[in-house]
């Protein structure tokens, strides 16, 4: 151990343990729910361009300093940032960044949970047969149903959260690597399968096109700060969640490689899901700009309709909570590991109180889908604000951070010896993006959005 490892906390069995939790954080809502409503709402291919040339120049780049970052000082990420920068000898200030996650975990996970409870009121309605048979009309009625009720969508919220605390509580190795082992490869299995639908539909061809034939007089300036932030959130960086994991991670194991699985396994879920839906979305006649509520609208339909579309509804959508399960955890994790290792509390405390603040946030988006729909701020309902804030704006200034810090604050040769790949070509790619191609990326992208270029 050198000075800077000072860790009480955990550590991965393995590399695989390792890849399995994050690719666990990584691979969530953000692939199956969010990436298609918002390539819908975007127009499709250019976005899908523009999101994956992201995830590939900044994404990726910036997933290895976070997890690099973690591994060095087997911190919190506020305690990491603070013992990084004594290191050199640099400002104070940027243990802000390891805050800024902090509560960026919060923000999310409070309408992360809610969407969660949507995915798992539609594992009861599968089972119930809610879907058998129906049309594109009754399965919008269905949808339309659970979101304007403010208790169902309480209860839904409330098992979640408490599903994620107590998984939470009990430390991050336990249960996750058994649960993700198996869920994921599942998970791959049904969304292979649902493209296989797709195909069936008559218009897979119209689907395709759409996903992936850009047409670049369709993105705007938010599109592109839209398609930038979901590859910061697919990715969960830049705010503390893949950098708490990453000071589990033990220090034989290759972080380029590592990260390359599961930043390729990520990209592939999300495409794979984009595959699925939207041939469903044409064929049915529905619209591809429908909003959060896509995948609740068109597979089911699928469900509904095809053979053995019973079990597999039900299958689907409790994979998809499992998938949305092991990424909250990492959401509240930062959290929890600050207040275990500075406050003097066990895990089960600390998952109590950040669990019930972010379940209280939860109501704001709760309310946003039924009795507070009118009440917009800044144009935007609490959802969308939350979204925007968090997706948008604090993940790519969390992210922005992460590069400058690494890049240009954090010594050569400790770069060099926590990525395990000294003075190679690969190191040498690595060093440009981090320094010049990640932040300028993201400092052109918000100019753009506030108008001055
Ligand atoms: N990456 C997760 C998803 O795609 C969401 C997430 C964001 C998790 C940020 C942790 C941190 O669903």
């Amino acid at each position: 151990m050198t000075g800077t490892e000072k860790s009480d906390h955990g550590q991965w069995s393995s590399r695989f343990a390792f890849i399995l939790a994050a690719t666990g954080s990584a691979v969530g809502l953000g692939n199956i729910w969010k990436f298609p409503y918002i390539t819908g709402e975007n127009g499709g291919g250019a976005f899908v361009i523009v999101y994956l040339l992201c995830v590939l120049l900044i994404g990726i780049p910036i997933m290895m300093a976070e997890t690099m970052l973690g591994r060095r000082t087997r911190q919190n990420p506020i305690d990491t940032m603070i013992t990084l920068s004594d290191e050199v000898g640099a400002d104070k200030n940027w243990h802000y960044l390891g805050w800024m996650g902090v509560i960026a975990g919060f923000l999310i996970l409070s309408y992360y949970s809610v969407i969660a409870g949507w995915a798992s009121a539609y594992v009861l309605k599968a089972f119930t047969g809610s879907f058998f048979a129906a049309d594109a009309s009754e399965i919008k009625g269905l949808f339309d149903g659970l979101i304007a009720s403010p208790i169902q969508l309480i209860f839904w919220h409330s098992l979640f959260m408490l599903a994620t605390m107590s998984i939470v509580a009990r430390g991050v190795k336990t249960g996750i690597e058994k649960a993700v082992r198996f869920l994921m490869p599942s998970l791959f299995v049904m969304l292979i399968l649902l493209v296989a639908y797709a195909m069936t539909t008559g218009s897979y061809d119209q689907g395709l096109k759409f996903l992936f034939t850009p047409d670049f007089s369709k993105l705007t300036g938010d599109s592109v700060l839209t398609a930038m932030g979901h590859a910061f959130f697919t990715l969960s960086i830049g705010m503390g969640a893949i950098m708490v994991y990453g000071s589990y991670l033990p220090k034989d194991v290759s972080i380029s490689k590592t990260v390359f699985l599961i930043a390729g396994t990520d990209t592939s879920v999300a495409l794979l899901a984009g595959m699925a839906i939207f041939p469903i979305v044409f064929a049915s006649g529905l619209e591809p700009a429908a909003g959060p509520g896509l995948i609740f609208q068109t597979l089911p339909i699928a469900f509904g309709n095809m053979t053995g579309g019973w079990l597999f509804g039900i299958l689907f959508f409790v994979m998809l909570v499992f998938a949305a399960l092991s990424s909250s955890i990492s959401l509240i994790e930062p959290a929890v590991a600050w207040l275990v290792e500075n406050k003097d509390m066990n895990r089960k405390q600390a998952c109590i109180w950040s669990g019930s603040i972010t379940w209280l946030l939860g109501f704001g988006t709760i309310f946003s889908f039924n009795i507070w729909s009118g009440l917009k701020i800044f144009d935007r309902t609490i959802f969308q604000l939350l979204d925007y804030l968090t997706a948008n704006l604090m993940l790519p200034i969390g992210g922005f951070c992460i590069a400058v810090f690494a890049g240009w604050i954090m010594k050569r040769q400790h770069s060099e010896h926590e990525l395990g790949m000294p003075n190679t070509l690969s190191y040498q790619v690595w060093k440009v993006l981090i320094c010049y191609v990640a932040p300028a990326a993201v400092f052109l992208v918000f100019l753009h959005v506030v108008g001055v270029l």
